[in-house]
């Protein structure tokens, strides 16, 4: 289906830049998007933390091409590397976009690349990969067309990023963002992630987020497949009406900063989406016995000391543990003396909670 408000509006602007870059963070779920139809329409809203630090760093650079102009001409380089493994994926993403960006068949494109994560931390790079690369493009349009508005520009980028990366549409903005129509949700869309528009508690500021490295592989199960698992899966039209109460409740949380309610809900769903692959067919396992191992330390940790922390789990056996700001001292400790041992090679990743992509 054609979304007609994104499609490319004639303009006279010329192209002087030949190369642009942008930083994008990752972001973390906290209620989750599990399950797509169409091109990467999801089944039902989510709402995500953008990262900070976890950053993908993108340059695109062009030049014209005078011939072969029925196809798509880039190079992918990832830390200084030529990977021609990735450029596939970039044509794949280049077929979706053309009939929005129709200029990308006129030039040869190189995307050079670099994660502030380790390649292999088991991170998924996608959301933030896609999103600097959309937002790279989208420079590339408004050069042509200098009268595009700032919010027209940050919909269709984010738009733009969807079609690469379903989550990467969350990572333009920070430090929440919805993607999906809510009813209770002004703006929200399918189609594009909105800064979350309503009240949200001090508490939330700064949120941090430590990120422990359990697995660090290649993804045991890819989220295109993980997805695909939805359709026909004998739970998924309550896990949807579940997500969209979950969001409904996480709305007045989000404002009166209700800790606890925080956690049940956060908690909730982290669980959900890997019993969705549990109840599968066919089925995975997706966590580690280090992952409970870290859940069940975390669970006693926060009986003990009543330190409001709690975990989130992205579709992997990596552990997210979310907590506020003025613990971070006390959650570090924890983290280096204690959880630290169940993770791979003792790796961990302090992140926080940030305001999205910036252009550098
Ligand atoms: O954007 P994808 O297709 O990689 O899917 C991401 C799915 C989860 O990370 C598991 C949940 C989410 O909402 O980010």
């Amino acid at each position: 289906m054609t979304i007609t408000k994104f499609l490319p509006v004639k303009s006279d602007g010329v192209l002087q830049m030949q190369s642009v870059s942008y930083q994008s963070p990752s972001n973390i779920a906290l209620i989750k998007y599990w399950g797509k139809h169409g091109l990467q329409i999801p089944k039902n809203p989510s709402i995500s933390f953008t990262l900070n630090t976890c950053r993908t760093t993108t340059t695109l650079s062009w030049n014209e091409r005078t011939q072969h102009k029925d196809d798509y001409e880039v190079k992918v380089i990832l830390d200084g590397k030529h990977k021609p493994g990735f450029e596939p994926k970039i044509h794949q993403f280049f077929g979706r976009v053309a009939e929005y960006l129709p200029f990308i068949k006129d030039y040869a494109f190189t995307v050079d690349t670099s994660n502030s994560f380790p390649h292999s931390s088991g991170i998924a790079s996608s959301a933030s990969g896609f999103s600097a690369l959309a937002l790279c493009l989208m420079e590339m349009e408004r050069e042509m067309n200098p009268q595009m508005s700032q919010k027209a520009f940050d919909q269709k980028a984010s738009f733009i990023a969807r079609l690469g990366s379903g989550s990467g549409c969350r990572s333009l903005k920070g430090p929440l963002v919805v993607w999906g129509e809510h009813p209770e949700i002004k703006g929200s869309s399918d189609i594009y992630g909105i800064e979350y528009p309503y009240q949200v508690n001090p508490v939330f500021d700064n949120y941090q987020d430590a990120i422990l490295l359990v697995d660090q592989g290649e993804k045991q199960v890819s989220s295109t497949v993980g997805h695909n698992l939805m359709h026909n899966h004998a739970y998924a039209p309550s896990r949807f009406s579940q997500a969209i109460e979950n969001l409904s409740s996480l709305i007045p949380v989000l404002e009166s900063g209700d800790l606890d309610q925080f956690i049940n809900i956060v908690e909730s769903e982290a669980l959900t989406l890997h019993a969705m692959m549990l109840t599968s067919n066919p089925y995975f396992i997706l966590m580690k016995p280090n992952t409970l191992k870290i859940i069940e330390n975390l669970w006693q940790y926060r009986r003990e000391t009543k330190i409001p922390v709690c975990f989130t789990l992205d579709a992997g056996a990596n552990v997210h543990v979310l907590f506020p700001q003025e613990y971070h001292e006390d959650v570090q400790d924890f983290v280096k003396t204690e959880l630290s041992t169940y993770c791979q090679d003792n790796r961990y990743i302090f992140d926080t909670v940030g305001n999205g992509a910036l252009k550098l």
